[in-house]
Order: C-alpha cells, then structure tokens, then sequence
C-alpha cells in the first residue's frame, strides 16, 4: 500500500507519516513547508515533493500510483484564517478539490481528511457528537467545513471514492511546536522552560479535551482501512480545567513558574468534550494515551527540540 500524505511535514502529518510507514505502507509526502518542518520527516523512508496543495498539476503527479491519501495540507487555526482568508480558504477548500480531482484522474479510492470541530462554530452543549450544529464562525470554520462537503460530495457522484473526516478536538504531542497561533499546551511548555508565567484566561475552570497526537494518527489509520464514506469526531472523550492542566504541566516539568490570571477572552466557550462513539462504533477507535503519560513525552520532546530554540 503507497500513501500521499499531505502536509506530511506538518505536526499531526509527520506522526501519521511514522505510523503508515509502521504499519508496512510507503509514504509519498506533498508539504510546501510553509508551516511544516522537513526535519520532521529526519531518518524516515519516504519520497518527498516540496510542493503546493493550490497548485492542482502538482498534486494531480503526487496523487499518481497511490492507493489512498491523508490529507492534512491546511493553512491551520481560526486567528490565522482571520488575519489571511484567501490564504485560508485556497489551501484548504480549492486545496482539497485539487486533492478530490487528483485522486479521480488517477483512480485512488481513498481519502482520510483531517477535519477540525472549529466548523462547529460557537458550542451550543458540552458532550459534543455529530449531529451538533455546524455553524462555522470563522474563515477556518467555514473552509474546512466546506472542504469536508467537497469530499462527501464527491463520494456521492464518484462512488469508487470513499471519504473518511476525522474532526480533531485539540491535539498536543511531539512535533507541535509553539506559534503565535498556537494551543494552550505548547504556550504553556514554552513559557514553563522561558521561566515565564503560565497565563489562564478567566477562572482556569473551563475544560477541553485534550487529545494525543498518537492517537489521532491511529485513527488516520483506521480510517483508511474504512470503507464507508463518514464524519468522525476524533477526540480523547475525556475533558481537563485548564487550571488542572497547568498543574501538571508544572508537576511533570518540575518547573514551577507563576500562574496568572487574565479576564476571560469573550470567544472562549466554557466546557468542551468529544463524544468519540461514534468514532468507536464505525472505525473501532478509543484514545489509549492517558494526558499526564502524553504530556510527559511531549515536555521532554520540547524541551530537547522544539524548533522554538532555533528562532
Ligand atoms: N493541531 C490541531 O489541534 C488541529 C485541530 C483540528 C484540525 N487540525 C487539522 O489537522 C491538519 C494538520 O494540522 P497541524 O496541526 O499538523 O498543522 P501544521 O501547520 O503543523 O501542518 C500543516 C502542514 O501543511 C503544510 N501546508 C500548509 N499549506 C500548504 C500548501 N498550500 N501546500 C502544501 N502543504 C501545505 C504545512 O507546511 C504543514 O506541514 C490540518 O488540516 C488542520 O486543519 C489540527
């Protein structure tokens, strides 16, 4: 079995790149490595395109002699969207028709698209399954929720594709590095090993569930091996405060940094949990990695190499 991965450079993309290459499967990587790192992919057997997911000639090559696709290529988060939405909604909807059209002229079957519950828009329960409303508030919101359409769509006129969205709630683990748009847990990694404090906005009792990048690439993998075009969420099914989080975060560092407290920012939503049965049900996937061990690896991996040292 032959895989394109998309954005395989990328955080989530460089730990699915290692689990197909685990399972036996090669691994085609298409990243214009505008947020990806090429050492991401160090030591690891693959063919490398340095390339455009925009640009439909090159991903219509990339997509020739493989058997399924990952597609994870995506200008990532809803600030960033905010602040460049052609940017966003390029790569991530025309960038994902360019993949839908590439992998029809080339007769591959299969993609497994990295989805987001930001095409939820504001939560309107806490236990989130499904069938929640899809009110995307954002261009990211809106542009992965319109490329997910673009897929079932597509699944629907050419029933040889089948399409399998994996809608992540927040992921952390190795190779997340901090940006400035980043998530809380690599925010706080870096300020823990700057010896700044660990900011939380409002009381630190809201909660989220925080799920570890090995397990999400599991589910790429499962999602592979489905042959039912559908939408999962991907997530832990647990959910942590964030003042919980920042204390084990300073527990497994040993580094005990101030904690500091900042009005609550006005999009945040309270409480936030996947409802992953469905995940379970239809892909027979469960998170397995308990957040204090995911948090141990990934602190350890910051602090050894996150590419944060070299700016
Ligand atoms: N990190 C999360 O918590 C999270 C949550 C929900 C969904 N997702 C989704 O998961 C996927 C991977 O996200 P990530 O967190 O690993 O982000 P990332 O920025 O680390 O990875 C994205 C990868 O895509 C590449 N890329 C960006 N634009 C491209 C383009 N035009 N052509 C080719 N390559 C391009 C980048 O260089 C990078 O390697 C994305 O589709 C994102 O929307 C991530």
């Amino acid at each position: 079995m032959k895989a394109l991965i998309t954005g395989g450079s990328g955080f989530i993309g460089s730990n699915v790149t290692k689990k197909v290459l685990s399972e036996g499967c090669e691994a085609r990587i298409l990243d214009n490595l505008s947020s990806g790192y090429r050492s991401n992919l160090d030591g690891l057997d693959i063919e490398f395109i340095e390339g455009d997911v925009t640009d439909s000639e090159t991903v219509e090559k990339a997509c020739r002699g493989v058997d399924a696709v990952f597609h994870l290529a995506a200008s990532v988060g809803r600030q960033r969207s905010i602040d460049f939405p052609q940017v966003d909604s390029m790569t991530n909807l025309i960038g994902t028709i360019n993949v839908l059209e590439g992998m029809r002229k080339n007769g591959v079957s299969k993609i497994v698209y990295s989805s987001s519950a930001a095409i939820f828009g504001e939560l309107e329960t806490y236990f989130i399954d499904e069938t929640h409303p899809q009110n995307a508030d954002s261009p990211y919101g809106v542009s992965k929720l319109a490329a997910e359409k673009m897929i079932l769509a597509f699944s629907g006129i050419y029933k040889e594709i089948t399409g399998v969205c994996l809608r992540y709630f927040n992921i952390y683990g190795v190779n997340q590095c901090f940006d400035l748009y980043g998530n809380v847990i690599p925010i706080f990694a870096k300020r823990l090993y700057s010896g700044e404090p660990l900011t939380i906005y409002g009381d630190g009792e809201q909660t989220r569930d925080f799920v570890n990048v090995h397990d999400v690439a599991m589910a790429n993998f499962l999602g592979m091996q489905s042959s039912k075009t559908d939408v999962y969420n991907i997530g832990s099914g647990t959910s942590v405060t964030i003042n919980s989080l920042a204390k084990l975060m300073q527990k497994i560092s040993g580094i005990q940094t101030e904690i500091k407290y900042a009005p609550e920012r006005p999009a945040d939503v309270r409480h936030c949990r996947a409802n992953a049965q469905k995940a379970l049900d239809g892909l027979g996937f469960k998170a397995s990695v308990d957040l204090e061990t995911g948090l141990d690896e990934y602190l350890k991996w910051f602090k050894d190499s996150c590419k944060i040292w070299g700016h």
